[in-house]
């Protein structure tokens, strides 16, 4: 039987350059989509899969998101004075148990596999996930619990996986493909980043991971891949290559790409249409801005 999973890793060292000047005082993850947090979205996902130990591998510059995550005692006071319960009760979101999050350094811009590496050892010997939280995913039943019940039954290595335009698969990694058994597929290789015209399918990893711990092994020894970084992705492939299964789990579900402007908007758009309080009045303006914007056409 697979092992239950309770920690998941939260790479959020990144600069965010792509959303410069905002991210230059505010970290991306703490970016709102309608009145939450990137990193919020990431966090309940993870509490609804069973997560129980949050560990963030983050950078200089992003102690906002330990602020985000502590108690703030003026703030709860002034609130309950004003008997704004309904304002208390949304807080409740952002608390963390004393010793469920735990904050690494990364101290260089290595990739993606050194920042899940720089936590191997809050990892010890026990499969974990890994959540990006740029990959913003809206469902009924969480990508991540979706992808820990069908973990219970393969054991392994898991990745989210979705198919892509032939023409995005370089902004990717991707799969290759030995079994197809519809919403799993078994993984005989992974290439991060193919160049045009060499993707081995247009089945691409999205940011959500259980991860064997003996990947940790592998980012130790892997040599710096796809633009220069040590890339996760190439130490699942070598896990593969050690004879043990990985998979790809098609979830169900709409991903947005919040790590682009264009993600961002799209998602910004979906979630506040998804907002009983808001979708009508917000539903009426897109409505009228559309129909104004084909009126000047
Ligand atoms: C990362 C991973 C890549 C994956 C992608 C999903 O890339 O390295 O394998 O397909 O996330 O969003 P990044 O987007 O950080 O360049």
């Amino acid at each position: 039987m697979s092992k239950r999973i309770t920690k998941a890793i939260f790479p959020v060292a990144g600069l965010g350059t792509r959303f410069l000047p905002a991210t230059k005082a505010i970290p991306k993850e703490i970016m709102t989509l309608v009145d939450r947090p990137l990193i919020q979205y990431a966090i309940d996902e993870a509490r609804a899969a069973g997560i129980r130990d949050f560990i963030f591998v983050t950078a200089r510059g992003k102690s906002a998101l330990e602020d985000y995550f502590d108690s703030a005692p003026e703030l709860e006071a002034s609130l309950r004075r004003a008997g704004k319960e309904e304002l208390l009760e949304i807080l409740k979101s952002t608390n963390m148990d004393s010793g469920a999050i735990a904050y690494i350094r990364q101290h260089k811009p290595l990739g993606l596999g050194h920042a899940v590496w720089c936590a191997r050892r809050l990892i010890g010997n026990e499969p974990f996930a890994v959540i990006l939280p740029d990959d913003v995913i809206a469902a009924e039943k969480p990508c991540l619990q979706q992808m820990v019940e069908a973990y219970a039954e393969t054991g392994g290595s898991m990745v989210a996986a979705m198919e892509v335009p032939k023409e995005q698969t370089s902004a990717y990694g991707i799969l290759d493909v030995k079994e197809d058994m519809g919403s799993l597929v078994k993984v005989s290789g992974m290439v991060e980043k193919p160049a045009a015209g060499t993707a081995p399918s247009s089945l691409a990893v999205i940011g959500r991971y259980i991860l064997s711990p003996k990947i940790m092994q592998n980012l130790g020894k892997i040599n710096r891949g796809a633009a220069g970084e040590l890339q996760l992705t190439d130490a699942i492939a070598a896990e593969m290559e050690q004879g043990r299964d990985v998979f790809g789990y098609r979830f169900r579900g709409q991903r947005f790409d919040c790590g682009s402007k264009a993600g961002f908007l799209q998602a910004t758009v979906a979630f506040g249409l998804a907002r009983p309080e808001l979708r009508e009045e917000f539903s009426q303006y897109l409505t009228e801005l559309v129909s104004m914007r084909n009126a000047a056409q």
